[in-house]
């Protein structure tokens, strides 16, 4: 299923489904009753951004203390201007482009250079994508906008080749953290696939730190993060006529120091059944059983840096915080 929104400059492709399914999708959503029969139960995180689920990772993104999207911003302000002068870029395809406000930082410098170009926004929410290109139309008269509705394999897979010499992937706030290793290595494998020599990747990533910072960015005062937390069963509920009781789950996060991450947890208050109907789902819960909603690694420079260049994606700038606490990573692709 395809549709469109067009006018002169404007268009977004929906590659996925909006609200419930039907009968015949049953199948694309394989993912969730595997997850589901795993020990300990998980769920994907892409099903954290529903419209709602958009707004509230907004608001986190303004949590005093959720450090990471401030701390990147900051890095792009003070950089994005050398960025663009090392680049040069006539397309930028952003993964997971969410509001699009770190965005502007870079889309300001492009400006100023007076590149012409092309603004590709992917996201897997959208609500969110729609609002802010119109918004991003309104203030970049001549940018081209070109937006895809859906996961990030749906969207990589439909890029064709471009008659930009410099085309630019950005993937920000660390989102690559909520992979696993080897989804990660596969991501990575996808993104070469898709660039040519030449291009390059701009990579944002959290770094490792403290436990106690790191366990307060995902356990705000506010509770602002357990909502976020929660909503994805709200979310499943709405999409697969489901029946999650978001008051019988509770909101964890906790960093596993073995394995450099945050793990985001929804436990279950009490012995339930819960059914997800579209999906022809039905999952028993134990008392204080915990399911996994999301990791969120935290990385070594050193290491990914490496992890890039063996995806021939080489280094060419490492821009950091004063603190070490964030890192935009910016690759050329040499294949
Ligand atoms: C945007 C996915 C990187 O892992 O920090 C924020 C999501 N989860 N608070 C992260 C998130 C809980 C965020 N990412």
């Amino acid at each position: 299923m395809l549709t469109q929104i067009q006018t002169e400059q404007f268009k977004i492709k929906y590659l996925q489904t909006l609200g419930e399914i039907n009968e015949q999708e049953v199948s694309l959503y394989e993912d969730i009753k595997e997850g589901l029969n795993q020990r300990p139960k998980r769920l994907p995180s892409q099903y954290f951004y529903d419209d709602h689920g958009s707004e509230l990772f907004e608001k986190i993104c303004e949590l005093p203390e959720y450090y990471p999207t401030r701390t990147e911003a900051s890095i792009l302000n003070q950089y994005a201007e050398e960025i663009a002068e090392i680049t040069g870029t006539c397309e930028l395809v952003e993964l997971g482009s969410g509001s699009s406000t770190k965005t502007r930082l870079l889309l300001d410098a492009y400006e100023k250079k007076n590149n012409v170009f092309k603004y590709m926004p992917i996201d897997v929410s959208a609500g969110i994508l729609k609002e802010s290109a119109i918004q991003l139309q309104q203030e970049y008269t001549s940018l081209q906008i070109e937006g895809l509705v859906g996961t990030y394999d749906q969207a990589l897979s439909q890029l064709n080749s471009t008659s930009c010499s410099a085309r630019m992937i950005f993937f920000l706030g660390s989102s690559m953290g909520n992979f696993k290793p080897d989804e990660c290595d596969r991501f990575l494998d996808k993104i070469t696939q898709v660039l040519s020599k030449g291009n390059y990747f701009l990579l944002g990533i959290d770094l490792q730190k403290p436990q106690s910072i790191l366990e307060a960015a995902y356990n705000d005062s506010q509770g602002i993060t357990a909502a976020f937390n929660l909503n994805m069963l709200a979310h499943l509920n709405d999409k697969f006529q489901g029946n999650f009781d978001l008051n019988s789950f509770e909101h964890q996060a906790v960093y596993n120091q073995e394995k450099k991450q945050i793990e985001m947890y929804l436990i279950s208050k009490k012995s339930q059944e819960v059914t997800l109907k579209n999906l022809n789902v039905k999952v028993d819960f134990q008392e204080k059983e915990r399911m996994l909603t999301e990791i969120s690694r935290k990385f070594d420079l050193e290491q990914i840096a490496e992890q890039l260049e063996s995806k021939q994606l080489n280094t060419l700038k490492v821009f950091t915080d004063p603190n070490n606490w964030f890192a935009l990573i910016l690759c050329q692709c040499s294949k």
